[in-house]
């Protein structure tokens, strides 16, 4: 499968322009266990007894292509989360828009899992997650995991295969992120939620934990959140270069790598799980091959909710808990 993809896309690469750290992000939390690279490109973000850590964009973008070199903690995670997202809840706490990527550790030896979610407008109780192993081993290499976010379309990448994309319908109203974002990057202690649901919690005996970020691109228009409106004008330019980039449109040779992704590394959609919503949400694609894939109630098993980062929302919807290894 690796050698696959590979093969798919030697040739192709997006043009992106990183930026140095201090020229786009401040630290959020942790302070002490942020540590910057020599070169100023990258940081590494520790976990400790003490405190995790985090960094945010100095800037607030609405619509934009965020993009980062990963590299994950290795050996024992269990508990650890490793985000790196967008959202606006410091600013909008009842109507905060969100689209995640969640690194959710594991016990020595199991890959990692991670998940993709949004929120729009404070749509809190209507999670869009979807969760997924790895083809590659994220503890090992630096691999480059991008959101793109325009006015009609979401994409997810790794290393430019699209994973999920998320087209926006009218049905969608506000559950459709359309208000000034923020990049933040964490990693914290998810003891209670991240891996499998809670049973393996952080052990602190293999601290710190280190995560590392490089290679940071900010491409989008920078506004400010509050006159929102006045300055939408003002970003059509940017808008419209967004959407001509490379990333913007999955190709048909893109679009057969995201599918045989999803088939054979996503185990649980939203879209699937009938017991959360009976009627998929509007912008379900429901695809046979995918649906298969899972049990007549889409999904395995259910419990918890998640996020001590902020303490700023009410209750959520379960999200799913992958206690069964058979999936893997
Ligand atoms: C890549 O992006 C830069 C900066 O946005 C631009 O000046 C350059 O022309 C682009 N190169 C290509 C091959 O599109
Ligand atoms: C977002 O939510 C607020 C408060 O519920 C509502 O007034 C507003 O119309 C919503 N915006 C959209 C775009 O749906």
């Amino acid at each position: 499968m690796l050698f696959f993809f590979v093969v798919s896309f030697a040739n192709a690469t997006f043009n992106l322009t990183t930026i140095p750290f201090n020229a786009g992000y401040s630290p959020l939390f942790g302070d002490a266990n942020l540590v910057r690279s020599p070169d100023g490109n990258g940081v590494r973000l520790l976990l400790d007894r003490f405190t995790g850590s985090g960094f945010i964009s100095s800037n607030m973008y609405q619509y934009g292509f965020f993009s980062a070199n990963i590299k994950l903690p290795s050996d024992y995670t269990a508990g650890v989360c490793v985000a790196f997202y967008t959202s606006n809840g410091n600013v909008f706490e009842k109507t905060h828009d969100e689209l995640d990527f969640e690194f959710l550790g594991n016990i020595a030896g199991k890959p990692w899992r991670f998940q993709t979610n949004l929120y729009g407008n404070g749509s809190t109780n209507r999670g869009r997650e979807e969760r997924y192993r790895l083809w590659f081993d994220p503890t090992k290499d630096f691999h480059t995991y991008s959101i793109l976010w325009t006015p009609n379309n979401i994409i997810f990448y790794i290393d430019e295969i699209p994973i999920r994309e998320v087209e926006r319908s009218e049905e969608m109203g506000g559950d459709y992120p359309s208000k000034p974002m923020s990049l933040y990057a964490t990693i914290w202690d998810a003891s209670n939620w991240a891996t499998s649901g809670g049973k393996y919690k952080v052990n602190y005996k293999y601290a710190p934990f280190v995560s590392e970020f490089k290679d940071l691109v900010l491409h989008g228009c920078s506004v400010d959140p509050i006159q929102e409106v006045s300055a939408t004008g003002a970003c059509s330019g940017i808008h419209a270069e967004l959407q001509a980039q490379d990333y913007a449109t999955i190709t048909p040779m893109r679009r057969r790598a995201m599918r045989r992704f999803r088939e054979r590394y996503m185990y649980y959609s939203y879209c699937y799980d009938t017991l959360r919503y009976p009627v998929p949400p509007p912008e379900c694609v429901i695809i046979p091959s995918e649906k298969q894939r899972f049990m007549e109630t889409g999904r395995l098993r259910f419990g918890g909710s998640h996020r001590p980062r902020r303490p700023r929302r009410g209750g959520r919807t379960a999200t799913p808990v992958d206690e069964n290894e058979q999936v893997m």
